[in-house]
This record gives structure tokens, sequence and C-alpha cells, in this order.
């Protein structure tokens, strides 16, 4: 393995966090459908593929340092939310926490003089620029519109126009 031990222990970790990610997200894109917000649904649709496509990048990444990369244990979703801004504010809340927990990665590359893998995880630190924005920016428009029903249904109309483009033109994929 040309990772060494503590490094490869962080990256199984964040496969884990990226796959419990997923998850979640799938679980919440169902309430979304069940309570009739389609747009929201979409969106976390999306995000919860996107999380799995994470998932795999650093999975691949162990394998093809050498490293046996382990099909994480997911443990079991909630099923019920409280409300639509709930549901972002637990969005945004995890999508810090992984931003967090990169950064730890990175850093401890740094301490092992690990560029390769801190050039990899360098995506995932532009990634989470976007996906904390995203989140950010959804929390935001309860501010914005109140939590009423109808201004629900209008944030939810909202929802797939939030976009984010980085300052130099183009948007992380
Ligand atoms: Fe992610």
């Amino acid at each position: 393995m040309t990772i060494n031990e503590e490094v490869y222990q962080v990256l199984l970790d964040q496969v884990k966090m990226e796959a419990v990610s997923s998850a979640s997200y799938l679980a919440i894109a169902s309430w979304c459908d069940q309570n009739g917000y389609e747009n929201s649904a979409d969106f976390f649709y999306a995000q919860s593929d996107e999380e799995r496509v994470h998932m795999l990048k650093i999975f691949h990444y162990i394998s093809d340092m050498g490293g046996a990369a382990v099909s994480p244990t997911i443990p079991e979703m909630p099923s019920e939310y409280g409300s639509l801004r709930e549901v972002f504010e637990s969005a945004l809340d995890m999508e810090i926490e992984v931003s967090d927990s990169i950064n730890k990665i990175v850093n401890l590359c740094r301490k092992n003089n690990d560029f390769a893998t801190e050039s990899f995880m360098q995506w995932f630190v532009n990634e989470q620029v976007e996906e904390e924005y995203v989140a950010r920016r959804a929390v935001e428009l309860f501010d914005l519109f109140g939590s009423d029903p109808l201004s629900i249904m209008m944030i939810d109309e909202r929802i797939p126009k939030i976009n984010y483009t980085q300052t130099n033109g183009g948007t992380a994929e």
C-alpha cells in the first residue's frame, strides 16, 4: 500500500461518511416526495447520487493505492422529519461536518508528507464550498420568506434555481 496506515483509516472513514450522506439524502428525498415538495425531492435525490459518486471516488483511490476498500455499514435512516426547513438545516449541518472531516484529512496528509492524497483531496475541498453554499442558500430562503404553507411551496419552487458559480466562471462538478 502506497499510503500510510493513518491516512488509509481516515479515507475509509470518509468513504463511510459519504455513504451515510447518500443514504441520509435518499431518506430526506422520500420524505419530501411524500409531503409534496417535488423540487426538493428531486434536489435530494440528485444529492444522494452525488454523495455516492464521492464515496466511489475515494473507494477507487484507496484501491488504486493498493489498499483494501471496505464497503461501509450504513445505519437505518429516519423516515420522519419535522419540516422542510429542518431537512435543509440538517443538510447544511451535515455538509459542514463533511467539510471539517475533509480538512482534517488534508491536514493529516500534510503531516505525513502524503502529497498525492492531499492533491486528490483538493477536489473535495472545492466541492464542499459548493455543497455548503447551496445548503446555506436554501436555509436562507426560509428566513426570507417565512415558513407558512404558501411560503414553503414558493421555496420549493426556488430550490432548482439555486446555483453555485465559481468566481472563475466555471461550476464545480
Ligand atoms: Fe460528499
